[in-house]
């Protein structure tokens, strides 16, 4: 007699539950014919790029107009059937028929929110299925771990200031980040970015005689009286911690300036009370980094323009990691196109903004295929699942953003990857420098 198949889904339930910011998120879970069971509840954004997949919400007066409960039924009623017995262990089939059941390229009419549950809901089933972390089935399909079986934990890019949309506009830019690059180990890394964290909080009670609110992604914010002065706190918090800025830890800023600028090269400093043209801006940016220990500047420009992010490329520093978020919207065609124009040297890879796991998934190969970097990012609205982690470590990413080292919608993917570190043994090796985009090849001295 055959073997009754294990890995056919049986049963896709889904409801609304809610993220980290209070806001109603599409919950599902699938079950499998074996009994496995995969669950996924969706993360969303503050700052969301035009170009991203869409997320459904009701509009209407119940949670200000962010309720789900359209997405959920388009889950229940539509995606979860069309689904119904194919195999789940099959991300690719599974994604597939999700996307030709919404029809729309954007994946607006059922929801990118519906679609993206069902996706991870069905790859963590099929996963579990198999007997394998998510991380593993991930690599087992991806040809580059059969030449390198040993495990990456991703180096993180870990959020200690914030402005923009995340904090209230207390500066216009949104993130100042810390990128822990003399680690030894993922623990250490963490170990590190924990201390610059304290020591800016300190740093902003003595100094500025605020004692710091917690922003949307477990940062510090406060108004401070310039934009550079959030890059030079952090800085001095790294010193302050008897830490090397640029040595043990440096600093990354998300500048998310479709924010305050636009396509034309308008960027409009309200905090500064300045409007700089996109020459200017490039050009403060690029004292910046003459100035700081930067490592990395994502969405240094407006998501649509590609010239300006041309120029960006050739006036940054070549060691900078220049990361486009907004830009590319985990689209390959917008990848495709950025790496045609020499618009930027990373991608940053959020699954909300792809819709699936698998188109997510295809922009990281497209990425590292290119040379480019990626960075698998988390959302500042976000929820308890660690799924993020084994992404990183599964598609062999090299970083990794998920907010601060606070809130438990961020730690739960930190401790998911020291979970890894401790599965891993002496096997866990974590990415280094050389992991960082990098516009030209830069000599070593340089570095
Ligand atoms: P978002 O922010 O989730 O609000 O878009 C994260 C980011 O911009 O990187
Ligand atoms: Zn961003």
């Amino acid at each position: 007699m055959r073997e009754r198949p294990t890995t056919a889904i049986t049963n896709v339930v889904a409801w609304e539950a809610l993220d980290s910011r209070g806001r109603p998120t599409v919950a599902c879970r699938v079950q499998l014919s074996g009994g496995a069971v995969g669950r996924a509840v969706v993360p969303s954004g503050a700052s969301t790029g035009a170009h991203e997949a869409v997320e459904r919400r009701d509009g209407g007066a119940r949670y200000d107009g962010w309720g789900v409960r359209d997405a959920v039924a388009a889950v229940v009623n539509e995606l979860g059937p069309a689904v119904s017995g194919l195999d789940a262990t099959n991300r690719a089939r599974v994604d597939a028929r999700l996307e030709d059941v919404d029809g729309t390229p954007d994946l607006a009419r059922t929801g990118a929110n519906a679609v993206l549950a069902v996706s991870l809901a069905a790859a963590l089933a099929g996963a579990e299925a198999l007997g394998r972390p998510l991380w593993q089935a991930l690599a087992d399909s991806d040809g580059s771990a059969a030449t390198s079986p040993t495990p990456l934990l991703p180096m993180p890019m870990v959020n200690i200031f914030s402005g923009g949309a995340h904090a209230a506009g207390a500066i216009d830019i949104q993130d100042v980040l810390a990128v822990p690059l003399g680690a030894r180990s993922f623990a250490h890394a963490l170990e590190l970015v924990a201390r610059v964290r304290a020591a800016t909080a300190r740093l902003l009670e003595q100094r500025h005689g605020c004692s710091a609110l917690v922003a949307d992604e477990g940062g510090l914010s406060a108004p401070l009286p310039s934009n550079e002065a959030a890059v030079a706190l952090v800085t001095e918090g790294i010193e302050v911690a008897g830490l090397r800025p640029g040595v043990d830890v440096s600093v990354a800023v998300d500048l998310a300036a479709s924010q305050f600028g636009t396509a034309e090269g308008r960027y409009d400093l309200r905090s500064e009370d300045r409007v700089l043209d996109r020459d200017a801006w490039l050009e403060e940016l690029r004292r910046w980094c003459e100035r700081y220990p930067i490592a990395s500047l994502e969405d240094v420009l407006h998501e649509d323009d590609w010239d300006g992010w041309t120029a960006a490329s050739a006036i940054l520093p070549a060691a900078c990691q220049l990361l486009g978020d907004d830009l590319f919207a985990t689209d390959r065609h917008r990848v495709g196109e950025g790496i045609q124009r020499r618009a930027a040297n990373a991608v940053l890879v959020k699954p909300n903004q792809a819709g699936t796991l698998t188109r997510a998934e295809r922009v990281v190969r497209v990425a590292h295929r290119a040379g480019l970097a990626t960075v698998v990012s988390a959302r500042s609205g976000d929820t308890e699942d660690t799924w993020l982690a084994d992404l990183a470590v599964g598609w062999r990413a090299g970083q990794i953003k998920v907010g601060s080292t606070m809130r438990s919608e961020r730690t739960a993917k930190w401790n998911r990857l020291l979970e890894l570190q401790h599965d891993f043994g002496a096997q866990a090796a974590l990415a280094g420098p050389e992991v960082l985009g990098r516009t030209r090849p830069v000599r070593a001295s340089q570095r």
